[in-house]
């Protein structure tokens, strides 16, 4: 097969995907398995660094793979599995954490950020070693890109310092990843604090637009959105980031241009806005809401889906954990 590869992961911590994870990577997950080989998984042990209930995580790892099929994603096109049913991702991640230096980890914004909250002493080291299992999630299966959200960047770039330390050291063995990052939809904001990301970690869930919500829990958040300042529908990011992300979303779920949308707002009020982007998401989200929960009501289907992805996910990773363990020194077991 001569398509090039794609690998992606998401972490099931919450009950449901948010609008930021589809727009920023999910939805070009779905478009990228028809022109490339692509593997996408479900991280349940990078859900582990933060200390999930066991039966809340074993419920959101299913639930983020019927999300994954009810957004669009097709096991007949790409290859769906859960990371934990593959172990080489924990051993490859044992030679990246071995590569990596503990100033270059430190740096991890994801990390600053999260032990600037809990204290040095008492974060896990499961956060700061974190991006070297992400590392080896995206090496181990020779990926040429990786779509991702802005958020992502970070890490991206140290999976390709650690492929050019590994390849220059030990010869080339990994495939040096690109980031596959959209221009608009690479960020989507909290609708209540635009300045900030949408997040599962966020505080309060009014600025969170859940995949799995109802339409009318939906609705009533993007019509309570905090607006800016006048009451043009403009595309400006630094005096109406409100209204931006708002255009934003519109755009990427209906196809339309933020220009073509502007002009169909000219002379319009907010209100009517937030009207129509109600509609838009809650009509885009209504059929995958109903498809996931269709899907979560057969859990020997989604077991099956499971069982297929990781036989075919381990056949690639294993091959390179061999390459990988032949080239540092490691004698395989007679
Ligand atoms: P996670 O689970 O936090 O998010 C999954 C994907 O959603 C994107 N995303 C967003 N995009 C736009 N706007 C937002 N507000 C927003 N919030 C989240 C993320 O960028 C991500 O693409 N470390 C990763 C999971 C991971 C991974 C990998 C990804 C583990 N191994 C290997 C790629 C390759 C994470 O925590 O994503």
């Amino acid at each position: 097969m001569n398509k090039p590869r794609v690998l992606s992961g998401i972490q099931p911590t919450n009950g449901s995907f948010h609008l930021g994870n589809y727009l920023g990577a999910v939805k070009q997950w779905v478009e990228l398995q028809e022109s490339h080989d692509a593997f996408y998984c479900v991280v349940d042990l990078h859900a582990l660094t933060s200390s999930p209930d066991p039966k809340e995580l074993r419920k959101n790892t299913l639930t983020s793979v019927a999300q994954l099929l009810a957004l669009g994603l097709n096991p007949d096109h790409c290859t769906l599995f859960v990371q934990s049913h593959v172990p080489a991702h924990n051993q490859l991640a044992w030679v990246m954490e071995c590569m990596t230096g503990m100033g270059e980890a430190s740096r991890m914004t994801q990390f600053k950020d999260k032990s600037q909250k809990t204290g040095t002493d008492r974060i896990g080291v499961g956060v700061f070693t974190y991006p070297m299992l992400m590392a080896a999630d995206i090496l181990l299966y020779q990926a040429d890109q990786v779509p991702v959200g802005e958020d992502q960047r970070q890490h991206i770039e140290l999976t390709r310092d650690l492929a050019e330390r590994f390849n220059t050291t030990y010869g080339k063995a990994l495939t040096i990843p690109e980031g596959y990052i959209l221009k608009s939809g690479a960020k989507i904001y909290d609708l209540q604090d635009p300045s900030s990301k949408m997040s599962k970690s966020t505080e309060s869930l009014s600025g969170l637009i859940e995949i799995l919500d109802t339409p009318e829990v939906n609705t009533k958040k993007i019509k309570s959105a905090i607006t800016d300042t006048g009451r043009e529908i403009k595309f400006h990011t630094q005096e109406k980031p409100g209204i931006s992300n708002l255009l934003t979303i519109f755009s990427a779920l209906s196809g339309k241009s933020v220009t073509d949308i502007e002009k169909d707002f000219e002379g319009k009020g907010y209100g009517d806005f937030k009207g129509a982007v109600a509609e838009v998401v809650v009509e885009y989200l209504r059929p995958v809401r109903a498809k996931a929960l269709e899907l979560l009501d057969d859990p020997t289907h989604l077991s099956k889906i499971l069982h297929a992805g990781a036989e075919k996910a381990a056949v690639v990773a294993d091959k390179t954990v061999a390459d990988v363990y032949e080239r540092i020194g490691l004698i395989p077991r007679a």
